[in-house]
């Protein structure tokens, strides 16, 4: 396993015992991704299904449903039958060609090193006319955070628009049916509650190797100045997620 995914599986791993008790805006999101869903899937997969958001709102959609995951102190999370949670990395599912009708992906394929190579092997999986849902954090999201960190100099993870998502299924065996975007607005009642809640659901750790993390009392203060720039009128701590949907067919 590549030293970056074995960062990514040790950071989801710690977060097992919080994810549940922290991820809300996890829920919420896995119920706006199953709007997007077709009734009636045969075998389907979620791929870094975490302890199971998506997976258990999917259950009624599919005959078969399978939980992939790189962490198995998530995957123990998940109230799931042992033979249908998967450890494994999603850039190597254990299934056969064309297999599955349909893939379900909720804030996971961020965490893929290389999307384009992700997507191939999702699509090799797929049957054609299956259908892959996915959800993803698009630029926008934690903007206070990254304002904040800009102004102390350690910018953290950036995130992309929906357009930059959307091109990688150029050129792909994929269709785009459908694709947009909703926002998230969380507030917390301190500066430490909101870092918190990003540290529980895994999503603080930072893919490029040039971050900086937040070190030393003078740094907290700086930043924690920074921040407040964005208070809201209650003096509550504003954490934005926007996240993009899409449903997308194989042809
Ligand atoms: C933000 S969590 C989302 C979990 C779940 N889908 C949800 O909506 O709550 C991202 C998940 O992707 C998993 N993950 C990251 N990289 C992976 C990989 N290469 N293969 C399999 N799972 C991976 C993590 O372990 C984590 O459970």
């Amino acid at each position: 396993m590549y030293h970056e995914t074995l960062n990514i599986k040790n950071r989801f791993s710690r977060s097992a015992s919080t994810y549940l008790s922290h991820g809300n805006v996890q829920r919420e999101i896995a119920k706006k991704l199953l709007t997007l869903c077709e009734k009636n899937h045969g075998r389907v997969l979620d791929v870094g299904a975490g302890c199971g958001f998506f997976s258990d709102l999917l259950r009624p959609f599919c005959e078969e449903l399978f939980l992939l995951d790189i962490s198995h102190e998530l995957l123990k999370e998940a109230q799931w039958h042992p033979h249908q949670r998967i450890q494994g990395d999603f850039n190597r599912i254990p299934f056969p060609n064309e297999s599955l009708e349909g893939l379900g992906a909720s804030m996971a394929l961020q965490w893929s090193l290389n999307p384009q190579e992700t997507l191939e092997e999702w699509g090799r999986v797929l049957r054609p006319e299956g259908f892959l849902y996915l959800s993803l954090p698009l630029l926008g999201t934690f903007h206070e955070l990254h304002e904040a960190g800009r102004e102390v100099n350690a910018n953290k993870n950036h995130f992309f628009p929906l357009a930059h998502w959307q091109d990688f299924f150029d050129d792909t065996n994929f269709v785009i049916e459908s694709a947009e975007e909703k926002k998230w607005c969380m507030n917390f009642s301190s500066m430490e509650q909101a870092l918190h809640s990003v540290k529980a659901t895994g999503v603080s750790y930072v893919k490029s190797p040039h971050h900086r993390t937040l070190r030393g009392r003078g740094f907290l203060d700086a930043f924690k100045e920074a921040y407040e720039n964005f208070l809201t009128p209650f003096g509550q701590w504003p954490l934005t997620y926007q996240i993009g949907f899409l449903k997308v067919r194989k042809k």
